[in-house]
């Protein structure tokens, strides 16, 4: 299963891109066919594709319908729309950059080689991740053949194309027989873990528990984890990683229990322009996904809400950064208490 792709007009004229819909799953598996950058900013905002490497994607094949599809006076405002539909996720911008660079060059052929470009390399560089997050883990943890990992958040085939980040390791493991199990928090408030990873470990075959995002401190402090790993949307030069809101209270609380806790997420999610995570800008969803779910109220209508949808882990609570490339180890900046000190290495240097 590819989560988005690139379909070829049958004669003359635009293709079109093909996306899961995750907004229905767990229950319906359906695919929106996207012919109009509206259509595609429409389903960047409502979470129809989703995770930093898929949106990455996304904003390229954007780009390449933009220029097929609209008269050139109007191509350079829709393109800036697509870039700005999500604010946190590095590689939306990256995406719809690197296409609309070549766009400039080459027309909308040469856009569209840019997203084929980009959706193979996706491909690729999560295998490697995968490949290189499990060789870590072993490393890390000699003495446990089988582990018990926790996640957050939805890091898997569908957050990506064809394979995910986080969760490409956890396949992986599952694979390998390594997996004791998996830990799924649910992600409050729109469920990735609870309707999305769960959902791909059970295609996968592999064992699992959904917990309550509230659930995890007290799991881990219990001895019921061996690691955490999570994806991210933006990673600052100093290591510094915006993810799923939620991602920092698992770090401080593997921090106390001892677990290593691993960031994976491909070299497009690293940008080196953003000198830390406060310079992040965390995307705000608004009132209506807190105060009700697909519908259903589940708080007074008229309640104040605050609903960041991203948090800054410190690059001070990261064992290490997996990417498609390289293993950056963050704890050789850390004190031995695992607290945080300023010293967080840049990702520019790779890995010695
Ligand atoms: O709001 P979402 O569902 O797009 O948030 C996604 C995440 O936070 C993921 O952890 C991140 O994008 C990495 S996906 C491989």
């Amino acid at each position: 299963m590819r989560t988005i792709d690139w379909v070829p007009a049958d004669g003359p004229g635009p293709g079109h891109i093909r996306m899961v819909d995750q907004t229905r799953l767990p229950d319906t598996f359906a695919e929106l066919r996207i012919s109009t950058v509206d259509q595609l900013v429409d389903a960047i905002q409502r979470l129809s594709v989703r995770g930093a490497p898929a949106l990455g994607v996304a904003g390229a094949m954007g780009v390449a319908l933009a220029v097929q599809t609209l008269p050139t006076d109007e191509v350079r405002t829709a393109v800036d729309r697509l870039r700005a539909a999500r604010p946190t996720a590095a590689n939306l911008a990256l995406g719809v950059d690197l296409a609309w660079a070549q766009a400039q060059r080459g027309g909308g052929s040469a856009a569209l080689d840019a997203a084929l470009a980009m959706r193979d390399e996706d491909i690729a560089g999560c295998r490697a991740m995968a490949a290189r997050g499990a060789e870590l883990l072993s490393q890390l943890l000699p003495d446990r053949p089988r582990l018990r990992v926790l996640t957050i958040c939805n890091t898997g085939a569908l957050a990506a194309v064809e394979h995910g980040t986080a969760l490409s390791v956890i396949e992986r493991l599952h694979d390998e027989g390594r997996l004791d199990r998996a830990l799924v928090c649910e992600t409050r408030p729109l469920l990735q873990g609870a309707r999305l990873t769960a959902w791909e470990l059970s295609r996968m075959g592999a064992r699992y528990e959904l917990i309550v995002d509230s659930a995890a401190a007290s799991i881990m402090a219990g001895g019921g984890v061996d690691a955490v790993l999570v994806g991210a949307d933006r990673i600052a030069a100093n290591g510094d990683t915006a993810n799923k809101i939620g991602t920092f209270a698992l770090a401080l609380a593997a921090a106390h229990a001892g677990v290593p806790f691993l960031v994976v997420a491909p070299e497009t999610t690293v940008d080196t322009a953003t000198a830390s995570g406060a310079d992040i800008e965390i995307e705000d969803r608004g009132a209506d996904e807190v105060r009700a779910f697909r519908g259903v109220p589940t708080a007074p209508a008229d309640a104040p809400v605050r609903n960041p949808a991203f948090d800054v882990t410190p690059a001070a609570l990261i064992t290490a950064i997996v990417t498609d490339r390289r293993v950056v180890d963050l704890t050789a900046h850390q004190t031995p208490a695992g607290r945080s000190v300023n010293v967080g290495p840049s990702l520019n240097e790779e890995e010695a």
